[in-house]
């Protein structure tokens, strides 16, 4: 039997405007604007025979709609994050509660930091990036965690943006989207390699879902590049959502039952 796909996702908060940002400048946000996106983003999942179940919305939490920075979800095991952001800690416990209906559920503990945006699982090897909002604690707990489950965890550096998938995801099972001015391509040996392009620095964020990549449709560059190397891409809008540093992997978890 085919394993179906879900994707957890949570409603966009009408405190988002007070998000955390660390490479952008804050511009006002439009909450309506934003949610309309967000939903756009669930519709096209469910097109995809994606079943889109949502976390409770938590109003008061600003980022709260980028529930990937709250878990790493794995075929096995689910590990709940110890976001970097001390705000975004409070998102976790609403997460860890939906996601232990489908996995054995471990969590990470202080001093380790670590979000969920900074993690690219590709096979059995989790890169994780070291950023302001990973630490090495986290990076050496995720490998002694996840080593038993048959997971190699590589560190992986970068510069320029907020987190390791900002600068690289995967778009097919050996094929990696990244932006070389900040992160390295020799830091993923074997894949072949796509770069966004030059005047589209965000586009490295796409999410490979049931044999398509989700993707942002104000990067038409790179989604050129894409559709060039063959790729099937299913375009949302998500520019409300990217004014608040968020791109398509971090508005869900996605894993398989
Ligand atoms: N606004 C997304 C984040 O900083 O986590």
């Amino acid at each position: 039997m085919t394993p179906e796909l879900i994707a957890l996702t949570r409603p966009v908060s009408a405190s988002i405007a007070e998000c955390e940002l660390t490479h952008l400048s804050r511009a006002p946000i439009d909450v309506v604007r934003a949610a309309a996106q967000h939903s756009a983003y669930e519709a096209a999942l469910r097109l995809l025979r994606v079943s889109v179940i949502q976390v409770g919305a938590a109003p008061e939490l600003p980022d709260a709609v980028f529930i990937e920075d709250t878990a790493i979800v794995l075929d096995e095991v689910a590990v709940i994050t110890r976001p970097g952001a001390d705000i975004r800690r409070r998102e976790t416990d609403a997460v860890a509660e939906v996601l232990s209906e489908y996995r054995t559920v471990l969590a990470l503990d202080a001093p380790a930091t670590l979000d969920g945006g900074d993690v690219l699982t590709m096979g059995r090897t989790i890169y994780v990036g070291r950023s302001g909002r990973t630490n090495d604690e986290a990076i050496a707990r995720v490998g002694a965690m996840l080593g038993p489950y048959g997971y190699r965890v590589v560190a992986v550096d970068f510069a320029g943006c907020l987190h390791l998938k900002s600068a690289v995801t995967a778009v097919a099972y050996d094929v990696v989207l990244l932006n070389p001015a900040w992160v390295r391509a020799s830091a993923f040996p074997g894949y072949e390699i796509i770069h966004v392009d030059p005047s589209e620095p965000h586009a490295a964020n796409g999410l490979r879902v049931a044999g398509a990549v989700v993707f942002p449709e104000h990067f038409p560059l790179t989604r050129t590049r894409l559709e060039g190397r063959g790729l099937h891409v299913v375009t949302v809008p998500c520019d409300e959502l990217a004014k608040a540093e968020g791109a398509v992997t971090c508005c869900c978890l996605l894993f398989s039952v």
